[in-house]
């Protein structure tokens, strides 16, 4: 994996016993009543959101660079577990809901578009993203490895598709390993129906 001075081991251990991510669970609410269907759960980290996704019925592909998320996840009804590098990743398979939990940010610049074309590519009409970016004031920006965001770099990023959540949070807060400044959107976003995949505006 693309390597970022994070333990993630001490992260899953400080992290557990957490709640679901609220972005996910405000995105199902935008899914409403539709039957589950296919999603991506990229950075999966600790198999919450997937476990929780798969209770309910949907199919999900969990995406980590962390080993052990496969051996989580084995054995686990309509999961397939990857693990791959977001480095690596051009294409994904066709999807109602893309998750990505706090780990885009995680992805290094020179792969960045790639990764978020893949995602945009991936998602069917209809279909719900529930991401996070790190803003460019967040405390790890700068990070070797690591991407951050201004705002307008999120509104283009998502030309073309439905805006159902732009919050952009930032406060002193404190990270699994300390305090922490934060500087994060959250964002939920739709595929018009009838549209597989709006390119961005040129920027020339
Ligand atoms: C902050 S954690 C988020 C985990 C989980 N989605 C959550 O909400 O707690 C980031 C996750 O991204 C994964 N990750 C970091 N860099 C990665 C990379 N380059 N490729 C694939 N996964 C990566 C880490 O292993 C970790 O599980």
């Amino acid at each position: 994996m693309t390597t970022t001075p994070f333990d993630w081991d001490a992260y899953y251990e400080a992290m557990s016993g957490r709640p679901l991510r609220k972005n996910l669970v405000a995105a199902l609410e935008h899914w409403g009543d539709r039957p589950p269907g296919n999603a991506v759960d990229l950075g999966a980290g600790d198999g919450l959101e997937t476990r929780e996704l798969a209770s309910r019925g949907w199919q999900v592909t969990a995406i980590d660079g962390h080993a052990d998320l496969s051996t989580q996840l084995a054995g686990v009804e309509g999961v397939v577990a990857q693990h791959a590098d977001f480095a690596q990743i051009t294409e994904l398979p066709a999807s109602d809901l893309v998750v990505a939990a706090f780990s885009l940010p995680f992805c290094p610049p020179a792969h960045f578009d790639p990764l978020w074309g893949a995602i945009r590519t991936c998602l069917r009409p209809g279909g719900i993203l529930a991401v996070e970016f790190f803003g460019v004031r967040d405390k790890w920006a700068g990070t070797p490895g690591m991407t951050f965001h201004t705002h307008n770099d999120v509104e283009r990023m998502l030309w073309g598709l439905e805006t159902l959540l732009l919050d952009e949070d930032e406060r002193d807060g404190r990270a699994f390993d300390g305090p922490k400044h934060w500087h994060v959107f959250h964002v939920i976003a739709r595929c018009p129906e009838g549209e597989r995949h709006s390119p961005e505006p040129s920027t020339d």
